[in-house]
């Protein structure tokens, strides 16, 4: 077989899975406070993880020690998404561990390892994947200057969902492809204005790249657009990514944003920049929802050089004790509620 044969059976191999993918999904989400016992993962990963989770892991008991006596609510440590664990199994995530993950309803999930190039995919854009938590909502908030912004970034799909299913001909010409499906914006977007409605936001903006990118940005945009005309008292915009880069760091447009809808890959970069305002990556927290899982997560990586360094006792628990929060939130049915406010000193907060 030619490369271009092989190319070509690669790619139908990639669309009956896309296929078959749409056909399981559901945008209709399990509602936690109705569940007798909501298990919470704490899945450990590489680096300062460990270090950060151990104190995520003392604000969760303390804060949850009524219902954790109670049952209602039951913690669980996950230890084998480990670096070492994941290269001795070759797998992102091992089966076992996966099946571990599995029978947990919410996940306060540590970052892991992502070696760069070949070899293992990503554990966490695997675990996204596996658990179909389509929406990355990741909340920057700097009151002070009139900053409150929140971004839905689509979390199973564009570039990321077949970032590891590229493919190279022996001449030298790599290609790697990018995915768009009408269920899967559809329900991103419905959760990006059915927020905006519950929170009296009035502006959703939609961010793509659909002058350029036609077939899968242009379909993410008609579709927000789309689901935006049932939300009459919404106005919708849409910006290209390079220009909403430069109007985020615009202090007289800024502020008037309020929530984001956009394809993953956007959504991740943008979600630094935002970020980095309120104090860094790592005074963010992120959501990963499903229908029937979540999963929680700080913005920032695995740090190896604080740990080279000897210095991963300095690691700053910031980003995933907001993550905590944001996991207390949806668990309590209150998404966007002060009860579970973690107050972090703003002294911790800018480092
Ligand atoms: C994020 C991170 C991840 C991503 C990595 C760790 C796979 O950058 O959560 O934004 O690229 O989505
Ligand atoms: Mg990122």
């Amino acid at each position: 077989m030619n490369d271009i044969d092989r190319a070509c059976a690669a790619f139908r191999t990639l669309l009956t899975e896309q296929q078959a993918r749409v056909a399981g999904m559901t945008a209709e989400r399990v509602d936690y406070t109705k569940k007798a016992t909501v298990t919470i993962g704490l899945v450990d990963g590489d680096g300062i993880v460990p270090i950060i989770m151990e104190q995520a892991v003392r604000v969760l008991e303390a804060l949850l020690a009524d219902e954790i006596a109670r049952g209602s609510i039951a913690l669980r440590r996950i230890c084998g998404l480990t670096i070492e664990n994941r290269l001795a199994c070759n797998q992102a995530v091992p089966d076992d561990v996966l099946d571990e993950i599995l029978a947990c309803d919410v996940l306060l999930n540590g970052q892991t390892t992502t070696p760069m190039g070949g070899g293992l995919e990503s554990a966490n854009v695997k675990l996204r994947r596996a658990l179909d938590l389509y929406a990355n909502v990741r909340p920057v908030t700097i009151p002070e200057q009139g900053i409150d912004w929140t971004f839905f970034r689509e979390n199973t799909e564009g570039a990321y969902t077949l970032g590891s299913c590229g493919f190279e001909t022996e001449d030298g010409i790599s290609v790697d492809f990018t995915i768009t499906t009408t269920d899967g914006t559809q329900r991103i977007a419905e959760l990006a204005y059915d927020f905006a409605r519950k929170n009296h936001k009035t502006r959703v903006s939609i961010v793509t790249k659909a002058n350029i990118i036609k077939a899968t940005d242009g379909k993410f945009l008609k579709l927000c657009q789309a689901v935006g005309e049932k939300y009459p008292e919404i106005t919708t915009d849409d910006w290209y990514i390079d220009i909403m880069t430069a109007k985020l760091v615009d202090k007289k447009r800024r502020t008037d944003f309020q929530v984001f809808v956009l394809p993953n890959l956007y959504g991740d970069i943008i979600t630094d920049e935002a970020a980095e305002f309120q104090g860094g990556v790592g005074t963010a927290g992120s959501a990963n929802t499903g229908s029937q899982y979540a999963m929680f997560e700080a913005v920032h990586g695995t740090a190896p050089r604080l740990i080279a360094d000897g210095e991963g006792d300095y690691a700053n628990p910031a980003s995933i004790l907001k993550a905590a929060e944001l996991l207390l939130r949806l668990v309590h049915g209150e998404e966007n509620g002060e009860k579970d406010r973690i107050m972090i000193e703003p002294e911790l907060v800018e480092g």
